[in-house]
């Protein structure tokens, strides 16, 4: 009896809650309009930046979870992948339940997958089924969790320790440290490292921007994208048949796939070999160093959380720090929603009265940023707390599709930003070099950051 009315009153107050929270950002939302419509050239020019911020979408998608938790629009959002208009799922529970109903809930990205390898798909882009769980095994016998502690971990600490050394207190993060991390591990762990270290990052960020973050369709990124994954395709047959030509000893993914080969595993042809290191080269290096970045900016805009995550760098408390750096990431994680279509007419949150018709064809997206912050899942979502269980973050997938480099990300991340945040005085460079420049990709290009060295 208590407990149900302990419940009833938890609901009652959580409903108020996020009823307050919606108003609240309603009220900052409208005065943001107001400010971008006094503001030269006028609201059209002026709101854009303020929603796209991730602020702002925070705010977007408080008002909704409150007042429209599941709201199904005509337009579509996404022009790059065939659609008939968009749903955005807010809460939780439903953001969850879509990236859980494969079935009804499909990835997209197969075309523009096929269109990169000129052929086949890959596995990101692949519903459940054999080639799905083909390709996903052998790239799994291939590359083995274990080597992330093995050959990963201890690589990167030692670079990014090494560059952090070298820069004398002045350095832009993501052009020297957090793409050349992965970057080097593309090398010397996937085998795959490119003819060098700038066209290897410019390619796969090109081709990340193509398949994931093009929502307009730009043609002129189409074109590019398809010179560049001509390139990767050459760039990767010949280092297999370099590699099968003057065999080496090294334990790294391109030699475990063709011993892989030589054991007749299916899937592991020379073109299923390329396909496959294709597609984590394209998640591998702007996605870890667009997330350093995320988490740097976010603790830098907190001065008292700042001052703790650098003391549990330097005291060596590694959990601590660790727990700074994913609540950071839930703040300003590297992507705010995951898009899936619906394969047939459906409804998300049945038998509730949010329940939302989604009619076939319409894109859903799972807004994961708005589900970090639903306070029926996650306790007091404003706060920053560095004690939350790590499944409440959502900041590289879930379910089926979860990141393939979900554990290199838990090690790498932490990694290059240590050496960093272990610095006295850390500090953004002054004016805008100190600030995100993403330059007209969507991927950070410069953020200067300086330190007493
Ligand atoms: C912080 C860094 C990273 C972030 C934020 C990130 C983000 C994501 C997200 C959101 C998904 C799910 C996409 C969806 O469901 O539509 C995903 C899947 C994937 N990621 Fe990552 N990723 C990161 C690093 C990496 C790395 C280092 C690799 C390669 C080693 C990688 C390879 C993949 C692959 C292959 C998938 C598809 C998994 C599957 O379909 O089963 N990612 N990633």
């Amino acid at each position: 009896m208590i407990s149900a009315l302990r419940n009833i009153g938890e609901t009652v107050f959580n409903g108020a809650a996020i009823w307050g929270e919606g108003l609240r950002s309603l009220g900052q939302l409208g005065m943001i309009g107001a400010k971008a419509a006094r503001a030269d050239g006028g609201l059209r020019k002026n709101i854009g930046p303020e929603l796209k911020s991730v602020s702002g979408q925070r705010k977007v998608f408080e008002v909704l979870r409150a007042f429209s938790p599941n709201l199904s629009l005509k337009r579509q959002l996404v022009k790059s992948y065939d659609n008939t208009g968009t749903v955005i799922v807010t809460r939780n529970n439903d953001c969850i339940e879509v990236l859980d109903r494969n079935e009804d809930f499909e990835v997209v990205y197969g075309s523009r997958m096929r269109k990169l390898t000129d052929g086949d798909n890959f596995f990101l882009g692949m519903q459940p089924g054999w080639d799905y769980t083909r390709d996903t095994s052998a790239m799994r016998l291939a590359a083995r969790q274990t080597d992330v502690a093995e050959i990963v971990l201890p690589r990167a600490k030692l670079l990014a320790g090494d560059i952090v050394e070298r820069s004398h207190g002045k350095i832009d993060l993501p052009a020297q440290l957090s793409l050349q991390v992965p970057w080097d591990m593309t090398k010397t762990y996937f085998g795959v490292g490119g003819p060098d270290a700038a066209t290897m990052k410019e390619w796969t960020s090109t081709l990340f921007w193509y398949l994931f973050e093009d929502l307009p369709a730009d043609p002129a990124l189409d074109q590019k994208a398809m010179s560049y994954a001509a390139a990767l395709r050459d760039y990767l047959d010949t280092a297999i048949a370099d590699r099968k030509a003057n065999p080496t000893e090294d334990a790294d993914i391109l030699n475990r796939c063709l011993a892989l080969q030589a054991a007749d595993t299916p899937g592991m042809s020379d073109i299923g070999i390329r396909n496959n290191l294709l597609g984590l080269l394209i998640g591998a290096i702007p996605t870890i160093s667009k997330a350093c970045c995320y988490a740097m900016d976010e603790l830098l805009n907190r001065p008292d959380e700042l001052i703790l995550a650098q003391s549990a760098a330097r005291a060596g408390d590694d959990a601590t720090f660790e727990n700074y750096i994913w609540e950071a990431l839930r703040f300003y994680p590297h992507n705010p929603v995951i898009y899936r279509r619906a394969t047939r007419d459906t409804v998300i949150a049945r038998s509730t009265f949010r329940q939302a018709r989604v009619k076939k064809g319409q894109m859903v997206f799972a807004a994961t940023l708005s589900a970090m912050f639903d306070r029926r899942a996650v306790e007091a979502p404003h706060e920053f707390r560095v004690n939350r269980p790590f499944e409440t973050y959502i900041i590289w997938g879930y379910g089926m599709h979860t990141c393939f480099g979900a554990a290199i990300n838990k090690a790498v991340i932490p990694a290059i930003l240590k050496p960093l945040l272990a610095q006295r005085n850390l500090r953004r460079a002054p004016g805008p070099a100190g600030q995100i420049d993403t330059g007209p990709t969507p991927h950070p290009q410069h953020f200067h950051l300086e330190f007493d060295a």
